[in-house]
């Protein structure tokens, strides 16, 4: 991972070591010019530490393979493809709510600006960004409306975890040991496209509004992910523009979460072999009652009232490791070879090893 070892150069070493000259070269203007004030004293200007350098490359893989997933369901849900040869899985989604096309393809334009902010970022401070282009390889969607390019998530193998649905309705928290059951239990057993596959998908009303409904539990699952991973990460940063990014990134995940969170309730009811959905909408506990989207207060730190808050945020549950394991046992990466798998595992780590160096 010798990208990860590149350091920015670091301004107060060149001031040091007589090379402010050959700073200015390859540094570029940018990064020196905001280290003088107005007054034109010199400002202290710390270099990026390594710790918010893995933070950020982490991030950034992690709104990679985001990206890559929502493109894939834009071309088939989006409010591009209306009218066009997916309109089926269209009308299925629009069982939810009749935006849902419009959210896919802003949330998909939400995801590239992500990728695009934070690749950039890390150019600024002279980093070379990851970059997962090698690994895109995976056979997409065969149904008409899908683009045959090769993929780096893989939409129809999924089990996908529906406990945060039952989390984010109870007062007990993930971060002080909770569990939290299924929402749709059978969703996390076998596995399940959330996408049409083919042409064949589209003969079957009942199957198609599977599909839709297996997509509407999927995009909050996303989305979540997100929310708790940056928020865990941004206790570990150590720049304050850095804490900037992840915590403004960070809510755009939340509001996202919030929006899916609230469809996914409207899946209509029904079997398709071995899935089941209920109607969570009448006659349900608290537990699964469909319009208790906002947080229910819960335990957050010992001997506090409880707190309606986004959770977990600790270690150990969706911090950069959590998360990219949830992605691996949703089933997103079924195709990829180990490599893969182990460069997203490293990346994890080594985000999860950051600390604030105040
Ligand atoms: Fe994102
Ligand atoms: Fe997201």
């Amino acid at each position: 991972m010798k990208q990860l070892e590149e350091q920015a150069p670091n301004r107060r070493s060149f001031l040091k070591t007589g090379m402010l000259a050959a700073g200015v070269a390859t540094a570029g203007v940018g990064m020196l010019g905001r280290g003088v004030s107005a007054f034109g004293e010199e400002r202290e200007e710390r270099s990026i530490t390594k710790g918010d350098i893995a933070i950020l490359q982490l991030l950034l893989a992690a709104e990679i393979i985001e990206t890559d997933l929502w493109r894939q369901y834009r071309e088939l849900g989006g409010i591009e493809a209306i009218g066009g040869p997916s309109q089926g899985y269209i009308t299925a989604l629009e069982q939810l709510d009749g935006d849902m096309p419009q959210y896919i393809s802003d949330n998909t334009d939400d995801e590239i600006s992500h990728v695009a902010f934070l690749h950039a970022y890390l150019k600024s401070k002279g980093q070379r960004p990851i970059n997962l282009d090698k690994f895109r390889n995976l056979q997409g969607s065969a149904a008409p409306g899908a683009k045959k390019i090769g993929r780096l998530t893989n939409l129809m193998q999924l089990s996908v975890d529906t406990s945060w649905w039952t989390r984010y309705r109870s007062k007990e928290n993930l971060d002080l040991g909770a569990k939290f059951p299924q929402a749709v239990p059978s969703l996390k057993v076998g596995r399940h496209p959330a996408i049409p596959t083919s042409q064949a998908d589209f003969n079957d009303a009942n199957h198609i509004q599977a599909i839709a409904n297996t997509a509407g539990f999927h995009f909050a699952f996303i989305e979540q992910a997100g929310t708790s991973l940056y928020a865990t990460l941004s206790q570990r940063v150590s720049s304050r523009e850095v804490l900037r990014i992840t915590i403004s990134i960070g809510g755009s995940e939340i509001m996202h979460f919030q929006v899916w969170h609230d469809k996914a309730g409207n899946a209509v009811a029904l079997t398709d072999g071995s899935l089941t959905f209920q109607n969570l909408t009448v006659n349900q506990p608290e537990s699964l009652q469909a319009n208790l989207i906002m947080p229910e207060p819960c335990d957050f730190i010992d001997g506090l009232p409880e707190c309606s808050i986004i959770r977990p945020t600790g270690a150990g549950h969706l911090d950069a490791v959590g998360a990219i394991n949830g992605f691996i046992a949703d089933g997103l990466f079924i195709g990829q070879p180990n490599e893969f798998i182990q460069l997203l595992l490293h990346l994890a780590h080594e985000a999860d090893e950051a600390r604030p160096e105040l």
